[in-house]
């Protein structure tokens, strides 16, 4: 039967199949191909312009990775209509979250280390249907990790299971945050008093990393290699596709409040315990970057 309307949008179920299984394959493919490009760009000339701030960067090759990923999928899957990606809502597009299936998309995460060729470099590809995200895949470009999630089915990187750490104890857990896109000095002083609030609450163990690239911040947590990650001022694009892989890995990814997620308000504290989120949540005063479905 054919779709009535765009909230109507399903794919039709085959036995034996999954009902996602050919997006998320498609998926695989664009991701794999988008790295390919990225890590050809990486050490060529870029041409550099600048969007919210002066650190919130665009390059050409995020252009068009972009239009290469939404055009194939538009091609692959014509029946479907919702896109949420980085820079078709840097020039306007809306970013709505609706009921039918919506794919969400970073085409590189990390522009700053990319410019920089700081190679910590990501392609995102997130996945929805009825606002309930359904996958996750993220290629970190330059060291060839293919992380996947799917919900029910676990998470894995290069086809390792993928497990979150179980610490509880933030004086032994190694913290990640990124600075988001703000520079203002308001900005900069709550981002600062949040670090300096979790540094003196736990000070001998306290451990934090900021690499620059959200995405794969919180694909270290999935994997283990991190116990907590928080930030304000990341999109929905930067989290969509890795909240699938750590839930999927056995972790929690809330709001800053301590309440559940809001994909569209800019702000998360994951963790591979509850305990430990809730802690994060605790101590952390709010940064208000608005919501990506209000911009
Ligand atoms: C940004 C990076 C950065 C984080 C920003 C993100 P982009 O994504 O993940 O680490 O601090 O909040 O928007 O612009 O490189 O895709």
């Amino acid at each position: 039967m054919k779709p009535s309307s765009a909230e109507e949008e399903e794919e039709e179920a085959v036995p034996g199949v999954g009902p996602w299984d050919e997006c998320f394959e498609v998926a695989v493919q664009l991701a794999l191909r988008a790295g390919q490009i990225i890590r050809k760009a990486l050490t060529e000339e870029k041409q550099v312009s600048t969007k919210t701030s002066a650190a919130d960067l665009v390059t050409e090759t995020d252009h068009r990775v972009e239009d290469l990923i939404v055009s194939e999928l538009r091609k692959r899957f014509p029946s479907h209509s919702r896109f949420i990606a980085e820079e078709a809502t840097a020039s306007g597009a809306k970013c709505v979250l609706t009921h039918s299936p919506t794919w969400i998309i970073d085409p590189i995460d990390g522009t700053c280390n990319f410019v920089h060729r700081f190679p910590t470099v990501a392609v995102s590809i997130g996945f929805a249907v009825h606002q309930e995200l359904e996958f996750g895949v993220i290629h970190h470009c330059t060291e060839e990790r293919l992380y996947t999630g799917r919900r029910g089915q676990g998470a894995f990187c290069n086809g390792q299971r993928l497990q979150v750490s179980r610490e509880t104890d933030l004086a032994k857990a190694l913290v990640l945050t990124e600075i988001g896109p703000k520079r203002d000095p308001d900005t900069l002083k709550v981002f600062l008093s949040n670090m300096e609030r979790l540094l003196h609450a736990k000070a001998h163990g306290y451990r934090v990393r900021v690499i620059g690239s959200s995405t794969l911040a919180l694909c270290y947590l999935a994997s283990g290699a991190a116990d907590a990650y928080y930030q304000f001022g990341l999109h929905c694009w930067d989290l969509a596709a890795a909240t699938v892989i750590i839930r999927e890995a056995g972790g929690i990814v809330i709001d800053t409040s301590g309440g559940p997620l809001d994909l569209m308000s800019c702000r998360v504290v994951a963790a591979g315990t509850r305990e430990m989120a809730a802690l994060i949540a605790q101590a952390l005063q709010t940064i208000n970057y608005g919501r990506d479905d209000e911009k």
